[in-house]
Parts: structure tokens; sequence; C-alpha cells
């Protein structure tokens, strides 16, 4: 199942996302199905999202704000998820293959958004790219490793 969701200023990438999911037949949840609130936060939006995606390990996400940085940079602190910024579909293809991201998240403010079919392209090869496992497991685990060194400290 694909989890999407956004802030306040992704909405509407979200509706145009969701189309395209409905088109192509993928199953997919909306975690965050209201409308412009002054609470949407992108950290409350990533950990909603975050929470819904480690529910099923076949789940992946997809979570959107302004910039897609500081959405990245929350769903990054939740143990377990893999966030990834993608601008283009080589970013998306290989945030698969190599980091086994389970989460693409998205700038709805940034010129790619304009594009016509261009995030639909970025969303298309984040769910059709699969992890090639192999020497990216040792990498994997030396990024759990930096989780578990800093479980208590939090600096
Ligand atoms: C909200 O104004 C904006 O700061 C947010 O969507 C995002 O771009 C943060 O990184």
């Amino acid at each position: 199942m694909i989890i999407i969701g956004s802030d306040h200023t992704g909405i509407n990438l979200k509706k145009r996302i969701i189309n395209y999911l409905y088109d192509k037949h993928f199953e997919y949840a909306d975690v965050t199905n209201f409308e412009n609130q002054d609470g949407d936060d992108y950290p409350d939006i990533a950990n909603i999202v975050c929470r819904k995606v480690l529910e099923n390990m076949s789940n992946i996400g997809i979570a959107i704000c302004g910039t897609g940085i500081g959405i990245s940079i929350a769903c990054n602190k939740v143990r377990g998820i893999r966030a990834a910024l993608c601008t283009d579909e080589y970013m998306a293809t290989f945030a698969r293959k190599h980091n086994n991201a389970n989460v693409l998240c998205l700038g709805a403010r940034l010129k790619v958004a304009e594009d016509k079919d261009k995030i639909e392209q970025i969303v298309d090869s984040f769910i059709n790219s699969f992890y090639e496992g192999g020497r990216h497991d040792r990498r994997l685990q030396k990024i759990r490793d930096i989780e578990n060194m800093y479980k208590e400290d939090g600096r």
C-alpha cells in the first residue's frame, strides 16, 4: 500500500499524485485527508505517514512539504524509515535500488512540481524500482549502527 500525506503547501500536489495512483490502480491511503490547517506542520505529517508505513513491510510512503527538505529530515528521525527527497527519476530509482528507501519525499514548491508529468514520472520510478540487496545490505546495516549509537544521546 502507498501511504501519502502532505502539509498545507502540498495539498494540490498530493491530490494530483492521488489521481495518478488511482488511474494506475495502485492501492493508496491518504493519511492527511483534511483541508488547509495551521496545525499541519511537516513534522506531524512525517510522523503520521511514517507510522503507517511501518505497519507493513511492503508499504511505501509519499510525504510532501514545500521544499521536501523539512519532511525528509523529520521522516529520517523515525527508526526504520529511509526517506529520500527526490527531484528526478534517477534519484527515485536509486533511492530504492541502493538505499531501499521506504518513503519518497517531494517538494510542492519546487520548479519540478510545475512540469507536466514530471512528478508522476518520479513517483512511478520510485514505485517500480526494487532494492538490489547484496553489497547495499552492509551499508544499510551501517546506517542502523549509527541509529543505535545515538539512541540515548540525542545530539
Ligand atoms: C511551510 O511553510 C514550509 O516551511 C514547509 O512546507 C517545508 O518547506 C519545510 O521544509
